[in-house]
């Protein structure tokens, strides 16, 4: 068995992280807009982001971030000549409604949306579109505390009503929300959650993910209404098997349990209701979800078509607490350091062969097509000559591709792959530029300065390759 003939091939990145002109042609702020960059500054700002909003920083990255809102004709040319069969991009909510809660939408955010999907096509490249990439109005946050509030739902039901209807004969594959349970691990990011003292940040958090998840279902509601019965709307996780730390049974327990806390979201998406655990789970975090009448009945009616998933390592958990294990930095997630892993510059542990275990644990569950929309290595590129060897590059990606290969051959049936960042872009967790994920070198620094320009990797004519020969040569 091997890849599809019309495997999806190609790139991924998100509004906030590329486009820049934060506040052009009438967009409103989104969250990211008051993040500074820098490791430890920025993750206090997500800690703490009722203080950031009040703090001036020297520098905000994504108010230019690569300036794609200007460079996208440019950019997309290059994913075409790397062979890009789709390309994975969100559309910028406050784009569209600035503050949020607006009835009507600002046209020249869907103008701007209108002519990048018309670039695509151009190219014979499908767009894969994420309705909510970390990117919920500013203001939503501010006046209406985020997604704890039910009233997001009605408006990020308008907002998808709205891009569905203007786009419905350019975009096939819609992504609801990215890295659904993110709410749990950034709460800022994910939902625009900013905590009281003293509040339970668990019922918060799962609360606001039920009116995601209602939301999510809403919007697939809407895209088989607007756009047709073959609209193909996914869901998105951040994926990473949690291996137990040792053999110990209570170990594979609390990796059970762990492992529960992201199938949690996607039990809901595609198998349309709460699972039984969840009902131990929430009592033990003293979670009590408010759902309204006719919540069930629609998340069992309207759930996604495919599952769709980002993959950056796998994870470890340790039951007894006592026991001393290193930490690790996997992604946003809390991790024991597994000693069989290398780790990147930037600490998180690589594991190819976790690709293939997530890729069988996500089909065997839930036996739905899967699609890899994020998976790369983010490190330090050196440009000489006009070029980046990135050898280091090429080797992870190859061994994860190899392993998905694998994995197709287990059985799974995969849609695509689109590795993250495919043009450098501004680190979400980090908010660096410094941290490059690309085939396409932008020359631009952590400051912000630099020319824009772009320059092709050693990664980009290998991808090519890997593309033009559907996976047989990596
Ligand atoms: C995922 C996000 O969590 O990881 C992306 O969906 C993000 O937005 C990517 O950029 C890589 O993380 P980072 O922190 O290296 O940018």
């Amino acid at each position: 068995m091997s890849l599809r003939a019309d495997f999806l091939w190609g790139g991924a990145i998100a509004a906030n992280q590329a486009e820049g002109a934060y506040q052009k042609d009438g967009k409103g702020m989104g969250l990211v807009d008051i993040l500074p960059a820098g490791g430890e500054l920025r993750w206090h700002a997500l800690e703490n982001p009722k203080q950031a909003i009040e703090t001036t920083y020297d520098h905000y990255p994504s108010h230019e971030a690569i300036d794609f809102y200007h460079t996208y004709k440019e950019d997309i040319k290059l994913f075409a000549e790397m062979g890009f069969k789709v390309f994975r991009t969100s559309i910028s909510w406050p784009r569209i409604f600035p503050k949020g809660d607006e009835l009507e939408p600002n046209e020249a955010g869907l103008k701007f949306y209108d002519d990048l999907f018309d670039e695509c096509h151009k190219y014979g490249i499908e767009p894969l579109v994420t309705l909510n990439h970390f990117d919920t109005p500013l203001y939503l946050a501010t006046e209406y505390g985020g997604w704890r509030n039910r009233k997001l739902i009605e408006f990020y039901e308008r907002y998808a009503k709205v891009v569905l209807e203007r786009y419905k004969d350019k975009v096939k594959y819609w992504l609801t929300f990215n890295e659904i349970n993110m709410v749990l691990h950034i709460p800022f990011f994910g939902a625009g959650l900013m905590f009281e003292e003293g509040e339970n940040k668990d019922q918060i958090k799962f609360q606001a993910a039920h009116h995601q998840l209602v939301a999510s279902s809403l919007a697939t509601k809407a895209a088989k209404e607007i756009v047709g019965e073959d609209v193909m709307v996914g869901c998105m996780l951040a994926a990473g098997e949690v291996y137990p730390y040792s053999c110990h049974p209570d170990d594979m327990l609390k990796a059970v349990q762990e492992n529960r806390k992201q199938y949690f979201f996607i039990d809901v998406q595609s198998r349309g209701e709460y699972s039984t655990y969840t009902k131990r789970m929430f009592e033990e975090l003293g979670v009590e979800v408010e759902m309204e009448q006719g919540d069930k009945e629609l998340l069992k009616k309207y759930p996604v078509d495919f599952i769709s998933f980002s993959y950056y390592s796998s994870r470890l958990t340790v039951a007894d607490t006592d026991r001393q294990v290193e930490q690790s930095a996997a992604n946003a997630f809390e991790s024991g350091k597994n000693p069989y892993l290398e780790e990147s510059e930037w600490g998180w542990q690589i594991d190819p062969v976790g690709l293939r275990v997530t890729m069988n644990n996500l089909y065997d569950r839930y036996q739905k097509p899967l699609f890899i929309v994020e998976n790369g290595l983010g490190a330090v590129d050196e440009l000489e000559d006009d070029t980046v060897e990135d050898d280091y590059r090429i080797e992870y990606m190859r061994d994860h591709l190899e392993q998905m290969i694998e994995a197709v051959k287990d059985g799974v049936d995969l849609l695509g792959y689109t590795s993250w960042g495919c043009i450098d872009l501004v680190s979400a967790g980090t908010g660096e530029m410094k941290k490059r994920y690309g085939f396409i070198y932008v020359d631009r620094d952590n400051d912000g300065n630099g020319t824009g320009k772009r320059y092709k990797k050693k990664s980009f004519d290998w991808y090519k390759k890997v593309i033009e020969s559907n996976g047989k040569q990596l």
